[in-house]
């Protein structure tokens, strides 16, 4: 009976140290003390012990009972503390790893080109007005004296939203809706996006422009060189050669398209080591706008009287101008997100 007793008393010690959990040990203590344990039967079982030993048995078996009671809860509470541990481990924040870093975002090229243009313009007294995207027919052509079926209208090509809607293609058109609700003297700067079907190196399908217009009773062409001149040599170099070329616009009448000097060959059409200028193709001069005195039709459209006011007016293309200026290649750069080409520019 001592032998038995103790062998369970073994046992149980061993079962309670492999408990692993609060339920393991709830087990382990119906196992052995609870109303069927096997403990309680043994405490039980008394009655069929001799009397002359029943108090030392009985004794045994109550301080076995006890020392499981002790273990129980002493494996319990280890395995309580052992818990908080991992949790306090497993749940801290290691506050020697470094955080991730916010990278400020920057303004985009063409943003900054253009804003770089339109100072340029405010400096000169200008002032900004803006049109819709979507454009209708009458104010993106026919205002700008292209009636329908005009053979002008091929100079751009152009995207239709309906058969009186276009995706404007150009800024033009915010000379004419200023004009209809404005009276002269107006000094006015458009910047914006336009569209057009194209697409390659040079061209993309949205690109933008900053329109320029002046009206008053004596604007002659004089103003309209004094003024893109100055503006260029603020974006370009204080010393560029300006060439006013004859060209033709629907709108202006006379029409130049004005040129700079070669920024690569310094108008040589030649680089230094004597091969033709790739940039200006050997001739010396760069394209970068179109310009004119306002045509009187354009005029008669919006309602003024072409014998009281003149004016003349301007468009040029801000990603062709940061190419120039920056040496871009590929106009599609602008619009591919590549943050190596973006970062260059702040
Ligand atoms: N709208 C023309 C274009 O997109 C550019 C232009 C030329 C605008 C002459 C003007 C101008 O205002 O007078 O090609």
């Amino acid at each position: 009976m001592l032998d038995a007793n103790e062998s369970l008393r073994d046992e149980a010690l061993v079962r309670i140290d492999q408990c692993a959990s609060e339920e393991e040990i709830e087990q382990v203590r119906i196992e052995y003390l609870g109303r069927k344990g096997i403990l309680t039967l043994r405490l039980r079982g008394l009655r069929e012990v001799p009397v002359e030993e029943r108090p030392r048995i009985g004794e045994q078996l109550n301080r076995l009972r006890l020392l499981i009671e002790d273990r129980l809860a002493a494996r319990l509470s280890q395995l309580k503390k052992q818990a908080q541990e991992r949790a306090i481990r497993e749940e801290s924040v290691d506050i020697s790893l470094s955080g991730s870093r916010w990278e400020p975002g920057r303004v985009h090229p063409v943003t900054l080109m253009m804003d770089e243009i339109v100072d340029v313009f405010l400096g000169m007294g200008f002032e900004i007005a803006r049109g819709p995207d979507i454009e209708d027919d009458y104010h993106n052509f026919e205002a700008l004296n292209m009636p329908k079926d005009h053979p002008a209208r091929g100079m751009w090509d152009t995207f239709f939203v309906s058969d009186d809607l276009v995706l404007r293609t150009h800024t033009s058109p915010v000379q004419i809706r200023i004009m209809e609700k404005r009276q002269p003297p107006l000094q006015i700067i458009a910047p914006g996006a336009v569209y057009r079907h194209d697409d390659d190196a040079t061209h993309s399908p949205m690109f933008h422009q900053v329109e320029g217009f002046m009206v008053d009773s004596h604007i002659a062409f004089s103003d309209l060189k004094g003024v893109l001149t100055h503006f260029l040599r603020q974006v370009f170099r204080e010393d560029t050669g300006v060439r006013f070329r004859p060209s033709f616009f629907p709108f202006t009448e006379p029409s130049a398209e004005v040129d700079i000097q070669c920024l690569i060959c310094g108008g040589q059409g030649i680089t230094a080591d004597r091969q033709s200028c790739r940039v200006c193709k050997g001739s010396g001069w760069l394209e970068i706008l179109g310009a004119g005195l306002i045509d009187p039709e354009v005029f008669r459209f919006v309602g003024y009287d072409p014998e009281k006011v003149a004016g003349f007016a301007f468009g040029m293309g801000v990603e062709r101008i940061a190419m120039l200026k920056y040496g871009i290649e590929d106009i599609r750069l602008f619009f591919q997100n590549d943050l190596r080409f973006l970062r260059q520019f702040s």
